[in-house]
């Protein structure tokens, strides 16, 4: 297994660019299935989610070309295998959005349930009781979900919550039925948005994606496009508070400063002055790092997604901090690790008291999960000696090349096997 190795206390500065984001990228990658023309998708981020998600596809008989970059080519003339099977749900729990399309595609679809993961229950309940409010047949047998329907229907839906992944399994079960169906309640986020941006230039008919509230009128057929996945806001997050603990000053091209307006407060809120122009974000941190309180919601409030990341900006900022988490009722993993590494933090419930402390001290720590790995490396970034990262196929899911970027930027990272 691969581990990383780096040694701490060096000021990020220099220029970098944001690949593609994942949660864009996996949504579109399975909005393939619901044509039987070619979906040309460019900047897809290597990243091992997506490889996972590609071979999903390719067991189910979708044709795959990739370009050796970030093109990616999906012919769906037919699906041959309708099954969504455990060993790769297990793995990326994002693969339950092939069910929709496949449903309403095929008529029939058996995805594994995910089951529960590292960071929370996280049930789909929301999901099949929108492909049921349109009409399909829902069974749960054996770990499996069973879905079938001749046709789906257009339906009123009302969601319980708000879901990423639910919003945009049911806009494309939505976008080949019969009649119209109304999403209410739906994630905002920007990765709905570009789902639905490719869905339309597929021929889809979509209205209101980024609000709360998605209407989709089903259309008898899909066609091909091309469509360009868009900036990764989470991994341009991550760099700027990279760059802002570790009193850097650094320049991401690539990426866009308007998904981003909850995280670029919080910066600036804890000292950063930062800049922006259409496709480009920088940042520069001198003076005192100041403590943020911060709450989690769905966008555009603060991303869960950053959580992480912040802690470990508070446990070297000045005063005391509070992090509310509402969306994942156990996203505080990586605070064991860096209470290890000196970081003083007290958990209440979905809360963290976060004490800021003059410098965190480098040590061998283990990643849990995608976004506290990403804290760990932060943390390891600022500590003072080396830190060893454990279990970095965590990382490895979500952030491109994230060693040889950091490097780039001037830290001292080196990836062991
Ligand atoms: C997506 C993102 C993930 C991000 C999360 C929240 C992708 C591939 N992943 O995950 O990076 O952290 O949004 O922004 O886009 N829930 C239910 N029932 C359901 C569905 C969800 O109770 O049917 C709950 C979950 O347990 C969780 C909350 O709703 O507490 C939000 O989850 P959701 O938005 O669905 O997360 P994902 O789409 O899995």
């Amino acid at each position: 297994m691969q581990k990383l190795v780096i040694q701490g206390g060096t000021s990020l500065s220099g220029e970098i660019c944001i690949s593609g984001a994942k949660n864009a990228a996996l949504p579109i990658l399975c909005a393939s299935l619901l044509t039987a023309e070619t979906l040309k998708i460019e900047n897809v981020p290597q990243l091992n989610d997506v490889t996972t998600m590609l071979a999903l596809l390719r067991q189910m008989g979708i044709d795959i070309t990739q370009d050796g970059k970030q093109g990616v080519e999906l012919a769906a003339a037919s699906l041959s295998n309708l099954v969504a099977p455990y060993e790769m749900v297990k793995t990326m729990r994002a693969a339950i959005l092939v069910l929709g399309p496949m449903l309403a595609r095929a008529g029939k679809a058996m995805v594994s349930l995910p089951g529960g993961c590292a960071i929370g229950l996280r049930p789909v309940d929301q999901h099949i009781k929108g492909l049921q409010a349109m009409g399909a047949e829902i069974k749960i047998d054996h770990g499996y979900i069973h879905a079938q329907a001749k046709h789906l229907t257009g339906a009123h839906i009302v969601m319980d919550l708000v879901t990423v992944t639910g919003t945009e399994n049911l806009m494309m079960a939505a976008t080949l039925a019969n009649g119209t169906t109304v999403l209410e309640n739906a994630a905002r986020e920007p990765e709905v948005t570009n789902l639905a941006d490719c869905l339309i230039a597929m021929g889809a008919k979509i209205y209101g994606a980024g609000s709360d509230t998605i209407t989709i009128e089903g259309v008898r057929t899909l066609h091909g496009t091309t469509h360009r996945v868009m900036p990764d806001r989470i991994e341009t997050g991550t760099f700027l508070v990279a760059a802002a603990a570790s009193g850097g000053e650094i320049y991401l091209r690539d990426t866009r400063a308007d998904i981003l307006t909850a995280v670029l407060d919080k910066l600036r809120e804890a000292g950063a002055t930062i800049e922006s122009g259409q496709d480009w974000i920088s940042l520069k941190m001198k003076g005192v790092l100041k403590s943020i309180n911060l709450r989690t919601a769905p966008y555009p409030a603060f991303p869960t997604d950053m959580q992480a990341q912040f802690m470990v900006l508070n446990s070297v900022a000045e005063g005391t901090s509070i992090i509310t988490e509402t969306i994942f009722e156990n996203r505080f993993m990586h605070v064991q690790e860096l209470k290890r590494m000196g970081a003083n933090i007290e958990v209440e419930g979905s809360a963290a008291i976060v004490h800021g402390v003059a410098s965190l001290d480098g040590t061998n720590v283990m990643a849990t999960d995608l976004r506290a790995s990403a804290s760990l490396v932060l943390a390891g970034l600022i500590a003072r000696g080396e830190t060893t990262i454990e279990r970095i196929y965590h990382l490895d899911r979500g952030y491109e090349h994230i060693d040889e970027k950091l490097t780039r930027l001037g830290a001292k990272v080196r990836r062991l096997n």
